[in-house]
């Protein structure tokens, strides 16, 4: 902050207190002399009557209360300008304080879980735990607090993975981030008389309600063209997250509408990498939590969130 901010800041609110108090002084008698107290002044409006009464006590009270208040916290804490205040507190410092303490306290069980594998860890209720915790605070905003995800969020407690289930994988994920690229292909292939045969193809590859004239049709396109990324079944390619067709489970939605609009213009998913943010030895709870969702044998853990 300038000099100049700075003392605009500080006359600013010296001048804000002291008005107060000048408002306070001048209203702490009757407002007028020559009528009696509790007498009527001579004004009324809409009905309204005002008497010669002074401000009640206990306000006055409060008010010069919250003045001397403001004082005090002024000199304690920064609030004048660059005044740091005599404590010194600043919010950075009692952030940093914060994150120290907890270092302190769970720093070394962490240690002590990041060197565990994740299938080992999966019975530690306490770790499961501590990843649910960091999964409510971090990724709950995007997948659900229950993880079953939304419209382009996948659900992560169904078995079924873009990227892959194993651990070392879903800890690859959430450290890195993903990148979901599907290109817009409306054009490539042709227009929408096309779009409509893939889109039946596609819902038969699921077994969904579909064309099958026109699915035949659009068979060919998908085995020159979309086979690339997903495969000449369409069960998908882990390696580029291009989502699996046949298993009837969506990311953006198997009506055929849905899947019209993403052939036609394409879809961006973009999972944000967590390392920086949390660390390495927060993502592997985190990971664990994540695997712990999908192993029947670990139902306990998802009834006990
Ligand atoms: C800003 C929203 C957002 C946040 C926050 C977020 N995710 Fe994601 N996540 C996504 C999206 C979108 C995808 C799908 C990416 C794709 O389709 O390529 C995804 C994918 C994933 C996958 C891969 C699923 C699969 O099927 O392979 C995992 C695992 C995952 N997220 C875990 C997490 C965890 C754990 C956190 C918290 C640390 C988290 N995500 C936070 C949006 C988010
Ligand atoms: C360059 C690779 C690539 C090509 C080519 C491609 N796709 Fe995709 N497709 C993807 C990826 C990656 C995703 C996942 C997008 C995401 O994460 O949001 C995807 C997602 C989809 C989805 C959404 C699935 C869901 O669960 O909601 C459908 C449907 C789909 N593709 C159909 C097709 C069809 C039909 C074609 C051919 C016309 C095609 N794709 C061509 C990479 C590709």
């Amino acid at each position: 902050m300038s000099d100049f901010w700075s003392i605009y800041i500080i006359l600013f609110v010296v001048i804000n207190i002291a008005g107060n108090a000048w408002i306070l002084f001048a209203l702490r008698k009757n407002p007028e002399e020559s009528v009696e107290e509790g007498e009527e002044l001579a004004h009324e409006f809409d009905g309204i009557r005002e008497l010669n009464n002074p401000l009640p006590r206990w306000w006055l009270w409060v008010f010069a209360g919250s003045i001397l208040y403001a004082i005090g916290y002024l000199i304690l804490y920064p609030g004048l300008g660059k005044y740091p205040g005599v404590l010194g507190w600043t919010s950075i410092g009692q952030f940093e304080e914060e994150m120290a303490q907890a270092e302190a306290r769970y720093g070394p069980l962490l240690k002590e879980y990041a060197a565990a594998s994740i299938p080992d860890l999966l019975d530690d209720k306490r770790a499961v735990a501590m990843g649910g915790r960091l999964f409510a605070n971090h990724c709950a905003a995007c997948h659900g607090s229950d993880a079953r995800g939304g419209k382009g969020y996948p659900n992560l407690t169904d078995g079924a993975w873009l990227y892959g289930g194993e651990p070392a994988t879903i800890e690859q994920t959430i450290l890195y981030g993903r990148n979901g690229m599907m290109p817009p292909m409306g054009a490539a292939i042709g227009g929408e008389e096309v779009v409509t045969k893939v889109a039946e193809y596609v819902l038969s590859l699921s077994g969904r309600e579909h064309d099958a004239e026109l699915a035949k049709l659009g068979e060919p396109t998908f085995k020159t063209i979309c086979a690339a990324c997903h495969g000449p079944e369409g069960k998908g390619n882990p390696m580029i997250g291009s989502a699996n067709l046949t298993d009837n489970t969506w990311l953006h939605g198997g009506s055929v509408e849905t899947i019209r609009e993403t052939i036609r213009h394409g879809r961006m998913s973009k999972m944000p990498a967590h390392i920086d943010l949390l660390g390495k030895e927060k993502v592997h709870l985190l990971a664990l939590y994540v695997y712990s969702l999908s192993q029947p044998e670990s139902s306990e853990s998802m009834e006990s969130r």
